[in-house]
């Protein structure tokens, strides 16, 4: 029952401090990283950009336009380490595997960068850095079809919290990726900014069936669905986003991309820190 009343008073005091965000800038991230972004030049994230769909919506979905071979060997690389228990890490709960240090272990994992390259370079109109590569499988759930799923990966509507002018490119690893088959989930910017300000989404732990039912009424969701290849690039602080959990014997693999504004990138585009969080899942289990 304490347990309980903590929780919701954590929320409260959660939602409360997200109150001048919700109403100045639409979304749920920190009052001080809006500003920050606001007034930073070199990283003005909400200075308007003109036919930029990114900008505009939240979101882009491209389709995988390199040689098919190269993305084949890629899964194939991926499905040969990613059940190699001397390569991977998992969550706690057995929910997800991470491919450790996916980049040096798939080098032709770098070269997808040319599919999206130049539409970064529109959005950013500045250099950007890419500081994270993640490559991992989610699998299937029980809760699925509970009446309120599980938390276990990200799979109940939430924003990230970053700075504003970060993103994620997603890249599939598997075809007929669609909302069985365990796809993300997003809704737009002005949408997602309409359920902040409004209050119609409060907090990711009060998401119910409900909001799912009302946002679906709606024609609000934005499936992520394709082949292996295919790409969306997402501004996961301004966009709801959620995974959708695998419908049973069903796994879903996929590459993520996290992209920063840098004052100057001197031609790298790739400068990876260590991952923390995938490591950290090595020790406890
Ligand atoms: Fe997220």
């Amino acid at each position: 029952m304490l347990d309980r009343i903590v929780k919701y008073l954590k929320i409260f005091y959660i939602v409360l401090l997200s109150i001048p965000s919700r109403l100045f800038f639409g979304n749920i991230i920190s009052f001080k990283l809006n500003l920050s972004s606001l007034l930073n030049h070199s990283n003005n994230f909400f200075f308007k950009k003109t036919n930029n769909q990114i900008y505009e919506k939240g979101y882009k979905n491209i389709k995988y336009n390199l040689n098919p071979s190269l993305i084949e060997k890629i899964v194939y690389e991926y499905n040969k380490l990613i059940d190699n228990p001397n390569f991977y890490s998992i969550t706690p709960n057995l929910k997800k595997k991470f491919l450790l240090d996916p980049v040096e272990k798939i080098p032709n994992l770098k070269k997808l960068i040319e599919n999206i390259k130049d539409e970064l370079d529109n959005y950013y109109t500045q250099d950007f850095i890419i500081k994270q590569v993640r490559a991992f499988r989610n699998y299937s759930d029980e809760s699925i079809n509970w009446n309120r799923e599980k938390y276990i990966y990200s799979n109940l509507w939430h924003n990230d919290h970053y700075i504003p002018s970060k993103l994620k490119v997603f890249i599939l690893l598997n075809n007929n990726i669609n909302k069985d088959t365990g796809c993300t989930s997003l809704i737009n910017k002005k949408d997602s900014a309409k359920l902040i300000r409004t209050f119609k989404f409060i907090h990711t732990l009060l998401v119910t069936r409900k909001f799912d039912q009302y946002v679906e009424k709606k024609k609000l969701i934005k499936y992520c669905e394709g082949d292996a290849g295919d790409i969306f690039i997402v501004n996961t602080q301004q966009c709801l986003h959620a995974a959708s959990i695998p419908i049973e014997g069903v796994h879903r693999d996929m590459v993520v991309f996290e992209i920063y504004p840098t004052k100057k990138n001197f031609g790298k585009l790739f400068d990876l820190e260590k991952d923390h969080t995938v490591n950290g899942y090595l020790r406890q289990n």
